[in-house]
């Protein structure tokens, strides 16, 4: 079976801008969402969460709450911490 690569925290924080990729963490798993953040129907307010986890925003923003929201951000994943 293949596994994707593991990152450490240090690294998914280096990713928090369009030049440098936008990666976010969510329940263990590394998302490089770069491609997604021009389609987020909640703008711009995606990139306060660049370099770190989703969870603290998802928390205030139910809207993520959502199936659908999930099966978005699993085709972005490219790791596990
Ligand atoms: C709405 C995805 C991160 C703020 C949405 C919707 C999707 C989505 C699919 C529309 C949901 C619906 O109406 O059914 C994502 C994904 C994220 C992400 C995949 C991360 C990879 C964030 C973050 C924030 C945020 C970090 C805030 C800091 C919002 C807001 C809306 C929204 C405010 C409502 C927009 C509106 O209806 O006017 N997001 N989101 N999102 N998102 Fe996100």
């Amino acid at each position: 079976s293949s596994r994707l690569p593991v990152f450490s925290h240090d690294e998914v924080t280096k990713h928090r801008s369009l030049e440098d990729g936008v990666w976010v963490t969510f329940k263990g798993g590394v998302y490089d969402i770069t491609e997604f953040v021009a389609m987020h129907p909640g703008g711009n307010k995606i990139l306060l969460a660049a370099g770190g986890a989703l969870e603290p925003f998802w928390a205030l923003y139910a809207v993520h709450d959502q199936d659908h929201v999930l099966e978005i951000l699993s085709q972005y994943k490219v790791g596990e911490l």
